[in-house]
């Protein structure tokens, strides 16, 4: 692109960083031509898509001639009478990445300060930046979200506060009385934004939707994570219907395709499928933390289905070295986190696949 192309891009977009994903599979695949290939890597969900979710979606396939419903009704009636809210409460989105930039649309002006953790998602600052704001981000405690710090950053300029809970890429959770504490000392104007993309796996789960009456606030969920639905693409955020009118007005009129939508529903419904999901993932988070743990990582203790541990010295060779052996894992020097890897909690067969690999380069190394 010539330089002078270039300046037809807007300030505030010319300079912001492209998302860097997860390595797909097919890529790995090609570029060493391996067959056997694990992705431990974008916190998919390691167990498939609820059978129920396909059957939904196998039955509508005739069907997808026809647009989408642009406000997903079957799916906001259920989704609202399960939680006992309005429906008028809710948006859904192409996955809750775009319900962030929705949020960062309707709601963030030039000269705003957006205050965040770091490290956290990444898509919170570069929507700041997209729109002219200032993104402020102040570094985790030990890999907790960092409320007191947030408080203390708070000013004038402050529009809103995102609030990563479980936090990405860290896997913890913050206590429901600091949170509670958090917001009572927020001021009435700042916007909160609590993104429960993990929320299923929390042990005890409490939402940000404690504080909807008080506040103005906005929880995001999505499918991508326990519901497995994470390539079809559907997030929602719950709100108060002022605030969700805002995002309405800048939504397109058919963000969620219409395959999605009988997915997500059936998805939704099946609470059993869920359950299994949530079971089997404690289950191997546990095993994969401990034996990581046994190998002299340390870990942050994560209430997700991924575990953020770090290996002093070597995170980022230990990802590439992993690569070649057909096992995708998320460096953490993106993060911030340079020891780092970031590992979806996989299957038993994934787990030990990935053990006993780090296990080897480990050894190979000392030796
Ligand atoms: C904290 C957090 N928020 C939002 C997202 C985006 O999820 P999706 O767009 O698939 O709903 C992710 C995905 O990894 C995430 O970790």
């Amino acid at each position: 692109m010539s330089n002078s192309y270039r300046e037809l891009i807007r300030d505030e977009v010319r300079e912001l960083p492209f998302y860097v994903p997860g390595k797909p599979i097919e890529e790995l695949r090609r570029e060493r031509g391996l067959t056997n290939v694990v992705k431990l890597a974008s916190n998919e969900n390691s167990w498939g898509t609820d059978p129920a979710a396909l059957d939904a979606i196998i039955k509508f396939l005739p069907d997808i001639f026809r647009y989408p419903d642009s406000k997903a009704y079957d799916l906001r009636l259920t989704i609202a009478a399960s939680l006992g809210l309005k429906t008028e409460q809710f948006v859904f989105g192409n996955g809750s990445e775009e319900i962030i930039k929705l949020i960062a649309l309707a709601f963030f002006r030039a000269g705003d300060e957006i205050l965040m953790g770091k490290p956290t998602f990444p898509r919170y600052s570069s929507v700041s930046k997209m729109m002219g704001a200032t993104p402020i981000e102040l570094p985790c405690n030990n890999g907790y979200y960092p409320l007191e710090r947030i408080l203390d950053c708070i000013t004038i300029h402050t529009r809103a506060v995102f609030i990563c809970n479980p936090n990405n890429p860290t896997g913890t959770v913050l206590e429901e009385e600091h949170l509670r504490e958090f917001v009572s000392r927020v001021p009435e104007n700042v916007l909160l934004i609590f993104d429960e993309a993990y929320y299923e796996f929390m042990e005890i789960p409490f939402s940000g939707l404690l504080f909807l009456e008080e506040h103005p606030v906005i929880v995001l969920r999505t499918f991508s994570k326990a519901f497995g639905l994470a390539g079809l693409r559907i997030g929602f955020a719950i709100s108060s219907s002022e605030l969700i009118d805002g995002m309405e007005r800048v939504r397109e009129a058919f963000n969620v395709n219409a395959l999605v939508q009988v997915a997500a529903l059936a998805a939704w419904k099946n609470r059993e499928y869920l359950q299994q999901i949530i079971a089997a993932n404690a289950v191997e988070r546990r095993y994969l933390t401990n034996e990581l743990e046994g190998m002299g990582a340390k870990t942050f203790p994560s209430q997700t289905n991924f575990v953020m541990a770090f290996f002093p010295g070597m995170g980022t060779r230990l990802s590439e070295q992993l690569l070649d052996k057909g096992i995708i894992v998320r460096p953490g020097g993106g993060f911030g986190y340079p020891d780092g890897l970031r590992i979806t909690v996989g299957t038993r067969e994934e787990n030990s696949m990935l053990l006993t690999a780090l296990r080897n380069i480990i050894t190979n190394k000392v030796t």
